[in-house]
């Protein structure tokens, strides 16, 4: 049995939950949140222990496995903390971190603490991404010529006024980061890698300091090009979030509110409506059978389709597209591009969410 417990009781903890009680082999241990009420409350509906203080959950509870579930910029901080003090595998929410510096630390604690990292892109298992996925790979589609992102959700005031390390470049980012980042890693997930980016990035209809809308062509090693467009400035509401890859032998499209539903595939149209599927929300099904492969690892030693290294990769286009707007020029992936502005120190805002030991509960 592999024993979960939930760091960070907000939106997403939701997803966790329910995956963690779906999968057999995994059982949940404790939950913990700052507000007490947050965790209170999954806490009676689970029966399990609620924290307000990791370090004490972590001392006292058998947890073999932490979602980390905390505010963005916080990722590293935290799962690093509970890999060396405590010795914990980590499931992490994307953005897995703001910054590559922070990732090669993040890799280097869990080599020394021989622990996994686990980073979260559901949507990689939705039925059409598959689908699309096994065509492209087996060569079956031959050479991709052009890919598209389109995202165009909802996110208003209210939405980056809910807490304070939302829209902010230290522990947030903005549409691209937080919204973007899952289609940015389905594209490279489907096409492969890119080599060369040109971007522009505004902030249109919200005051936040991040960026609500974006727009980026890209190159990609195979040659393919792409269009990248993520917006939170689509009113009144979510309306897709879409990838077309157009290739020598057809077409797929993959739409939906979170690339759930196959609209085109004219290698079998018939097809289409088998691999699409209807999400109660945009956070999708996904997180069920990523559960799943988290305890296969652990218990089997059947290696997770999303290691590490898959994770990183979204994070890497993610700081290009970021360096190329801000610098207003075309930047190539092999010099290493890094955002000036994301996860950019605020020792102030970072204090909120930091859970410092108590002299009673550390270990050295
Ligand atoms: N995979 C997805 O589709 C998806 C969807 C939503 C959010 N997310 C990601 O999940 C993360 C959380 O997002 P959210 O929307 O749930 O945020 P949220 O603000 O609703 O929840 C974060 C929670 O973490 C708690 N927290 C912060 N520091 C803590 C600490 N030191 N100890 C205990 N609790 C602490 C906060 O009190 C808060 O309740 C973000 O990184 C976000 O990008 C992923």
């Amino acid at each position: 049995m592999v024993h979960f417990a939930i760091l960070g009781c907000g939106r997403i903890a939701g997803n966790h939950l329910q995956a963690i009680q779906e999968v057999p082999g995994a059982k949940l241990a404790a939950v913990c949140d700052l507000i007490h009420e947050r965790a209170d409350g999954y806490s009676r509906e689970f029966g399990v222990p609620a924290y307000t203080d990791y370090h004490r959950m972590l001392l006292k509870e058998p947890i073999d496995v932490v979602c980390v579930l905390t505010p963005s910029g916080m990722h590293p901080i935290h799962a690093m903390d509970i890999m060396q003090r405590y010795g914990k595998h980590i499931v992490v929410e994307k953005p897995l971190a703001l910054r590559l510096a922070d990732i090669d630390a993040m890799r280097e604690v869990a080599w020394m603490a021989s622990k996994k990292i686990f980073p979260v892109y559901q949507h990689r298992y939705n039925k059409a991404v598959q689908l699309v996925r096994d065509a492209i790979q087996t060569g079956a589609m031959g050479t991709v010529a052009l890919a598209t992102v389109r995202v165009r959700w909802c996110r208003p005031q209210t939405y980056y006024d809910r807490d304070p390390w939302r829209g902010t470049w230290s522990l947030d980012g903005g549409a691209l980061t937080n919204q973007g980042i899952h289609y940015l890693d389905l594209l490279l997930y489907l096409v492969g890698e890119v080599e060369q980016v040109s971007a522009v990035t505004a902030t249109q209809l919200v005051n936040a300091e991040v960026e609500d809308t974006a727009v980026a062509t890209l190159r990609f090693v195979g040659g393919a090009v792409g269009v990248v467009e993520v917006t939170t400035a689509a009113r009144p509401h979510d309306f897709e979030a879409s990838i077309s890859v157009l290739t020598e032998k057809g077409t797929a499209v993959l739409g939906g509110i979170a690339c759930n539903e196959l609209w085109t595939w004219t290698p079998a149209p018939e097809a289409c409506a088998a691999n699409s599927e209807t999400f109660p929300n945009v956070y999708g099904l996904g997180h069920t059978p990523f559960i799943r492969d988290v305890v296969r690892e652990i218990l089997e030693g059947m290696p997770h389709p999303i290691s590490l290294e898959e994770g990183t990769r979204a994070i890497r286009l993610l700081s290009a597209i970021y360096r190329s707007a801000e610098d207003g020029v075309s930047v190539f992936l092999k010099d290493h591009p890094a955002s000036r502005l994301l996860g950019r120190h605020n020792p102030g805002l970072s204090a909120l969410y930091l859970t410092p030991p108590q002299p009673e509960a550390a270990q050295d």
